[in-house]
This record gives structure tokens, C-alpha cells and sequence, in this order.
């Protein structure tokens, strides 16, 4: 399934066109056999779901967007399509070798691509300048992640959003509600069928600061 939106609005800084499509699943596909619990899938998202969660995006007012396990950046050119001008991307991975995929694959000065773990998130928003995150985006595997991590980064993930701001998880499984619900005041939940497997899709909205009493 084609992995790369047809959009193409702000994204000049990509390097050579679209990496070949082989080349991109091939990639994909060897991360996959060497890290298989950190990577989670064979294959990368189909265009569908990638269209269906940035399409809850309100890309006038984001400045700045987070991506957690962009791989080999199937919604990284995607976001960068729809992101603001003035806006920002931070991409942060795990795997050495799809930062550096990534960081060959787009010369956009919108985007930052950092190695380490979304558990870091609010550091890595601190160090690019920023408060808070607008959105926050993830394709973590979090049903194969160690014990204890997908709490700690949903957690820091809370504590990373502006009020009002979103974090957007599309996942094969729906073990992830387990650490959304308790955190977030409002979760949404969607199914994609059109996706190799079927694809989960989750909009969890940190809550609005409660006025202050006068
Ligand atoms: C299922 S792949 C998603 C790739 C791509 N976003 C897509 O949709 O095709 C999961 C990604 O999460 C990354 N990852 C795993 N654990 C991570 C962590 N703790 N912090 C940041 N990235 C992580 C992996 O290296 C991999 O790139």
C-alpha cells in the first residue's frame, strides 16, 4: 500500500522527489527484522490513514507538531505538507538508523529530527524553544514496548500538550485506551478497514485550564 499523501502544499525542503518506493519498504522492512518489539510493524501506514489523522489537525493555528516513531517518515512529509510556515516539526525517534533515513530525506528547516525516546518529549520540546506541544502524533508500538514505558511517555505526552491540544495515536490494537483513558478527559476512538492490518485511531484531548475563580 502506497505510504506517501499526494497533498503537496509547504513541503519544498524534500530531497530528490519521493524516496523510491521499494527503497522506503525495504528500509522499513529490515528495521522491522532487526528491532521488531521497538519497530512494531512489516509495513509502513497506508496514505488513507495517514490523510484520516491529519485531517484533525487545525493546521492554522499548530505551531508546533510532534511526531513520535516517524520510521521513514510516512506522515513526516505528510505533516510537513500541511504544516504552517512558521511552524515547527519535531520528530523524534529511537532508531538510529531511520533518523538518519530521515534527516537524508528532507531539508525542510520546519523539521527537527532528534534520536531518543518520546519519554524525553518534554525535554526535546524545551531544547527546540518551545512551552508546549500543539499536537502530538504517534506510531509507537505500544502493546510491544517495555514495562512501564508506554505509561511514562503517555504520561509526559499529558504534560507535553497545551489545554486543548491533541494527541493522535493510530495503532493495530486498542491496548493503548488502557493508558489514555485514566490520563485524558476525552478520548475518541475510530477504525480504519482500508489500512494492512486494520488501523486503530485515537484523538485523546488534554483538558482546557479551568478559569480561574475571581
Ligand atoms: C510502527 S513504526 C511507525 C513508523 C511510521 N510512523 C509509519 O507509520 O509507518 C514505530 C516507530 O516507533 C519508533 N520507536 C519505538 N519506540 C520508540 C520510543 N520510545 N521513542 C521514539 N520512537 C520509538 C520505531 O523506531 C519506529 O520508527
Amino acid at each position: 500500500m502506497a505510504s506517501i499523501p499526494s497533498k503537496k502544499k509547504n513541503n519544498p525542503g524534500r530531497v530528490g522527489g519521493k524516496a523510491p518506493f521499494l527503497g522506503q519498504w525495504g528500509m522499513f522492512f529490515r528495521q522491522f527484522i532487526k528491532h521488531p518489539g521497538m519497530v512494531g510493524s512489516v509495513i509502513p501506514t497506508s496514505a488513507t490513514v495517514v490523510n484520516r489523522m491529519l485531517d484533525q489537525v487545525d493546521w492554522q493555528k499548530c505551531r508546533l507538531f510532534v511526531e513520535y516513531g516517524p520510521g521513514v517518515g510516512t506522515f513526516t512529509h505528510a505533516v510537513l505538507d500541511r504544516l504552517h510556515p512558521d511552524a515547527t516539526l519535531l520528530a523524534i525517534d529511537l532508531n538510529l538508523d531511520f533518523v538518519a533515513y530521515l534527516e537524508a530525506q528532507s531539508a525542510d528547516p520546519r523539521l527537527k529530527v532528534v534520536h531518543g525516546s518520546a519519554a524525553d518529549v518534554r525535554r526535546f520540546i524545551k531544547e527546540a524553544g518551545h512551552a508546549h506541544a500543539d499536537y502530538i502524533l504517534s506510531g509507537l508500538p505500544f502493546s510491544t514496548l517495555p514495562a512501564g514505558v508506554g505509561e511514562a511517555i503517555c504520561a509526559e505526552t499529558h504534560a507535553a500538550l497545551t489545554p486543548g491540544g491533541a494527541f493522535l495515536v493510530y495503532q493495530y490494537s486498542r491496548y493503548v485506551l488502557r493508558l489514555l483513558n485514566p490520563l485524558f478527559g476525552e478520548v475518541h476512538d475510530d477504525r480504519e478497514w482500508r489500512n494492512i492490518p486494520p488501523c486503530c485511531m485515537f484523538r485523546a484531548v488534554r483538558e482546557q485550564a479551568l478559569a480561574k475563580a475571581a
